[in-house]
């Protein structure tokens, strides 16, 4: 009998009024069932906002500091269950062991970072035009907000919008990917062991369609934080819109590495390999274009195949196993799918084909796949794959390096590898992306600087970093007139050359 999971409405775990449940199972072995989960619908969404709403008026008048001291309290304890709770990442969703504890250290570093963040969420203080006036900003909690996570980092993105929405004095309903709900329920049941006050946090699991859509048009839900595929972000935001909600979305990437001529190639090489195919490429980070230089294009892509063909793929938990699982069968279908596509439009370096030797034939595995001599605009060089394919796109000049970066719908990160300074800033100046790096590749964002994109990668916000605040809070502008008369901004100012 698989475990039997519950959504969290208030201090309660209570199935889904209807009584309905799916299942999540391993990506690595369809038979292992990892639980059994409410399939919920718009009447637990109901009850789970009501908490939510019930809980705000304490935890929003809770002094920061404090709020920042459970914080901390929570990251001290995902800290102790770090490896139970990557264990369990792999085992639901297949990445391998080393990234699954990257993945929950990543939440841990959030939750250290937000924690601080109780001490300061500073405002500013500005000199007012008036004498005998004082002026300000402060950060104001805003109410109950709706977090919808992706399955691709189960923990990490979950504890990056909710740390930074509870230290705001926020309080929230979260629905987790269908793929990993026990990743989610598990985390929850953590903050709780922290000490997180009941009803700040309420857990909803079940479809987009049932679970999200009702969140996303709910009333009494303030703002929506969305990480996904960039078609329902916009259906997001469009719904979202008629109740006027502040909508936050972290969409697609089609991220290049530019591999110079005068690139350490060693070093290009590894961080090729960890940012095409770690997480078997399923990152909005993972490199899945390489614009390399004509003249050490053959150099590069034979020992680029030589590596790959080395890669060994299998259970994440084994720690022989360099590519995992990818998440399901209709991901292994959508990526043969382009690779049909990209054995038209190109030519096929490596891989291709779904994996199904002797043990895998059980999960969801695809080969590490490369193809080279794509043309910029070819569909795999333009659309988001989701998984272990990267296309090598040769270019002559540093012109045209720049023009193939930038042209695709997407800005999430852009990586160049090179030994030459004045590109290096090029780079960053030139590639238009929400996340630049110089001889590193792709992936690796860190906590504590604004992650995301620009154009179809997201609507304008970013995520951790001091710029998730500002997200998860209002502003307000405070003004204290100690004149004792009335002084009118604008009119009863003199101004230095008036006098
Ligand atoms: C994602 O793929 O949605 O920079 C997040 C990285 C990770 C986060 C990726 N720290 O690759």
């Amino acid at each position: 009998m698989p475990t039997k999971y519950q959504n969290l409405i208030g201090a309660d775990w209570k199935p889904a009024s209807s009584g309905k449940t799916f299942t999540s199972v391993s990506p690595a072995d369809h038979d292992e069932v990892i639980g059994e989960f409410p399939a919920s619908g718009p009447a637990d969404v109901e009850v789970a906002v009501a908490a939510a709403s019930r809980a705000f008026p304490a935890w929003s008048s809770m002094p920061a500091p404090k709020r920042g001291e459970i914080l901390f309290r929570i990251a001290r304890t995902l800290a102790e269950h770090k490896e139970e709770l990557s264990t369990l990442m792999t085992r639901e969703m297949g990445k391998v062991l080393p990234e699954a504890r990257g993945d929950v250290q990543e939440a841990i570093d959030v939750a250290y970072y937000m924690a601080g963040e109780g001490r300061r969420l500073f405002g500013q203080t500005v000199p007012s035009e008036m004498p005998d006036k004082f002026a300000m900003s402060i950060r104001r909690p805003i109410g109950v907000v709706g977090i919808i996570t992706p399955w691709n980092f189960p923990v990490a993105i979950p504890a990056w919008k909710l740390f930074p929405a509870l230290i705001c004095g926020n309080t929230a309903v979260i629905k987790p990917a269908s793929d990993t709900p026990a990743c989610l329920v598990r985390f929850v049941e953590l903050l709780q062991e922290g000490g997180l006050p009941d009803g700040v946090v309420n857990v909803v699991t079940g479809s987009g369609g049932e679970v999200g859509n009702a969140i996303v048009e709910h009333p009494n839900v303030k703002v929506i934080s969305f990480t996904g595929h960039t078609d329902t972000g916009v259906e997001i935001s469009t719904r979202a819109a008629k109740t006027l909600k502040r909508v936050s979305l972290e969409l697609g990437g089609k991220n290049p590495i530019v591999v110079w001529e005068d690139a350490d190639l060693d070093l290009a090489l590894d961080s090729v390999v960890w940012s095409a195919f770690g997480t078997s490429g399923q990152r909005c980070t993972a490199a899945s274009r390489l614009v390399v230089h004509r003249s050490i294009h053959d150099a590069f892509l034979h020992r680029l195949q030589k590596r790959v063909s080395r890669l060994v793929l299998g259970d994440g938990l084994d720690d022989k196993t360099d590519v995992g699982p990818v998440i399901n069968d209709r991901a292994v279908e959508r990526i043969a799918a382009y690779a049909a596509i990209g054995r038209n439009e190109a030519d096929l370096v490596i891989g291709g084909e779904a994996a199904t030797d002797g043990k895998l034939a059980k999960g969801s595995f695809f080969q590490p796949t490369i193809f080279t001599e794509v043309r910029p605009d070819a569909r795999i060089a333009q659309e988001e794959i989701f998984g272990p394919v990267t296309s090598v796109i040769p270019v002559e000049s540093w012109d045209e390096a720049v023009r193939v970066v930038n042209g695709v719908k997407y800005g999430l990160s852009t990586s160049l590898f090179t030994r030459d300074v004045n590109l290096a800033f090029r780079s960053i100046r030139d590639f238009d992306s929400g996340l630049g790096y110089v001889n590193h590749g792709t992936i690796g964002a860190e906590a504590h600087l604004p992650f995301g994109g620009t154009k179809a990668t997201g609507n304008g916000h970013r995520e951790v970093g001091q710029a998730a605040l500002d997200f998860f809070s209002e502003w307000k502008s405070v003004y204290i007139d100690y004149s004792g008369k009335l002084q009118r901004a604008q009119i009863d100012t003199t101004f230095v050359d008036e006098q």
